[in-house]
């Protein structure tokens, strides 16, 4: 990259959002933990300090050497990041006295200063904060406050340092882009040139340069990471790429057939391997559901081998691992419980002394889709929502037959069919049915019967860190549990999950 923001993590809950908002500047940057400091290089035009849930009143708070950039790059800290160099600096960092937290506005601001070109006078911003800083040293000049915090902003005098105690990243703060395009682009001096399309032109060159006549290997699953992966590569390095794609038999209705349509028609090398019944074998009587996840995992890997042995000379495994998996790994706050294993190809690369290749791994889930319109991918495939890697294997509540899979697909078949038709699809951020474990009974023309209940599920959220349900209109839903048990035999009753989450978690199991 030729130009790009340094961005210290300090573990606030906004430092992506950070991160999200310089890039939507079309500004490269990158996220690193405090205590992991990279060597300052040419390509580094400016640092900003996130925020932090800690006090640097507390001892053993994160602190950094700020000599390793001040001076050299213009910096700017957010909120704790403020309070850190006004600390550092001599100034008093005290507990609030009054609340600091939600909507405020910018009582003083001083035009004349870069940051604060333009930003409107009673702007709202977003505080949030238990600390604030009580005074600054005669160094620094105070350039905007609240009617409640007097230093809001403030400049070391004469210098590119920076210091708010707002945050400019959420969007509660109506001119936070003004403001860091202000910081980014009139301050550091950024060129505003990272576009996906420039994305894809260094990225394939630098793939040329890392692969040359290498082989690689990916493992397909259909969704938008891999994929956009997958051409990227292609477009590198050409049928030097293999991909396989496996029919675990936990996929949705028709879709091991679409999908390996479709990469054929990107021109992809592809193989599709069918080990739906290697998969059933593994899966038979387990109940368990972390069991059953390690029992697909393992297949997987097995499968995956066997057909990997079968191509010679392969150096390199390509996945489709994206930004947030890699921040979350190396966060302050240590790796995240919440993070999914990609692909269920963990343990590979050792088992195969394989090098990895991840092209996409400084990019956020949006910025994936917008790579992959540049590469011209069907639009279809980019909105996919998000599928499970054990796929309908956790949705079959209990133990796994081809028996229940054949239901299960049928009725999903039933529910997304009729999400599109309805055209809610593309509104909602995932969706899919549950098999539950139990029977119920019912009535259809004279006879009493007995039979499973399935429970559909759709939820709107950003990361599927967080989601609520989906509030379906109520006819949609008459319309598709009808639907469903009148076309899906076995079916005789139709729930809809109306948890949030959490507490609740998106799939069942
Ligand atoms: P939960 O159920 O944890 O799901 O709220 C959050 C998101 O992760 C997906 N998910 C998985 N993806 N392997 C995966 O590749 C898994 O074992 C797995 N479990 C859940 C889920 O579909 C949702 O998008």
């Amino acid at each position: 990259m030729s130009q790009q923001i340094l961005i210290l993590d300090f573990g606030s809950q906004y430092t992506q959002l950070i991160a999200r908002r310089v890039r939507e500047l079309n500004v490269y940057c990158e996220i690193h933990p405090f205590n992991k400091i990279p060597t300052l290089t040419p390509d580094i035009k400016g640092v900003i300090l996130s925020g932090s849930p800690c006090s640097v009143r507390d001892a053993g708070s994160p602190d950094i050497d700020m000599s390793l950039f001040e001076g050299k790059v213009p910096v700017l800290g957010v909120c704790y990041g403020a309070q850190l160099i006004a600390h550092k600096t001599g100034g008093n960092v005290l507990p609030s006295t009054i609340r600091e937290y939600g909507r405020a506005k910018l009582s003083t601001v001083d035009h004349h200063n870069a940051l604060l070109k333009e930003i409107s006078l009673d702007t709202q911003v977003w505080m949030s904060h238990g600390d604030t800083i009580a005074s600054v040293p005669d160094s620094f000049e105070i350039i905007a406050s609240t009617p409640s915090v007097k230093v809001a902003a403030y400049r070391v005098k004469g210098t590119d340092t920076y210091g708010i105690q707002f945050h400019p990243e959420v969007t509660h703060t109506l001119q936070g882009k003004e403001l860091l395009r202000n910081f980014v682009v009139h301050i550091c001096g950024c060129a505003q040139d990272w576009t996906s399309d420039q994305f894809v032109e260094a990225t394939v060159a630098d793939l040329q340069k890392k692969l040359g006549n290498d082989r690689v290997v990916m493992a397909l699953s259909g969704g938008v990471d891999s994929t956009v992966a997958a051409i990227l590569v292609h477009k590198a390095i050409g049928k030097n790429l293999h991909c396989i794609f496996v029919d675990n038999g936990l996929l949705r209705k028709g879709e091991f057939e679409q999908v390996l349509d479709s990469y054929k028609h990107m021109g992809l090398n592809i193989k599709g391997v069918d080990a739906k019944e290697k998969f059933y074998t593994a899966l038979a009587g387990l109940t368990d559901p972390e069991a059953k996840r390690k029992a697909i995992g393992k297949t997987f890997i097995d499968v995956f081998d066997e057909e990997s042995h079968a191509l010679t000379d392969v150096k390199w495994l390509g996945q489709g691992t994206i930004y947030p998996d890699i921040i979350e790994s190396v966060s302050v706050k240590g790796p995240s419980v919440t993070i999914k294993s990609h692909h269920n190809v963990g343990g590979l690369p050792a088992k195969m002394k394989l090098k990895i290749v991840e092209p996409l791994n400084t990019l956020f889930k949006d910025e994936v889709r917008l790579v992959g319109k540049t590469l011209g991918i069907d639009p279809t495939i980019l909105g996919r929502h998000p599928f499970p890697g054990p796929g309908l294997g956790i949705r079959i509540l209990g133990d796994i037959t081809a028996d229940k899979v054949r239901i299960l697909q049928e009725v999903d078949s039933v529910f997304i069919g009729g999400l599109r038709e309805h055209g809610l699809y593309d509104k909602v951020w995932q969706a899919g049915a549950m098999l539950l474990p139990v029977q119920s009974v019912g009535v259809m023309g004279d006879e009493r019967t007995y039979e499973r209940v399935v429970s559909l599920r759709a939820v709107t959220s950003t990361d599927g860190m967080t989601a609520d349900w989906a509030h379906l209109p109520y006819e949609f839903l008459a319309t598709v549990s009808s639907d469903i048990i009148n076309k899906v035999k076995g079916v005789n009753r139709v729930v809809y999950d109306i948890s949030s989450k959490p507490p609740a978690t998106i799939e069942w199991e």
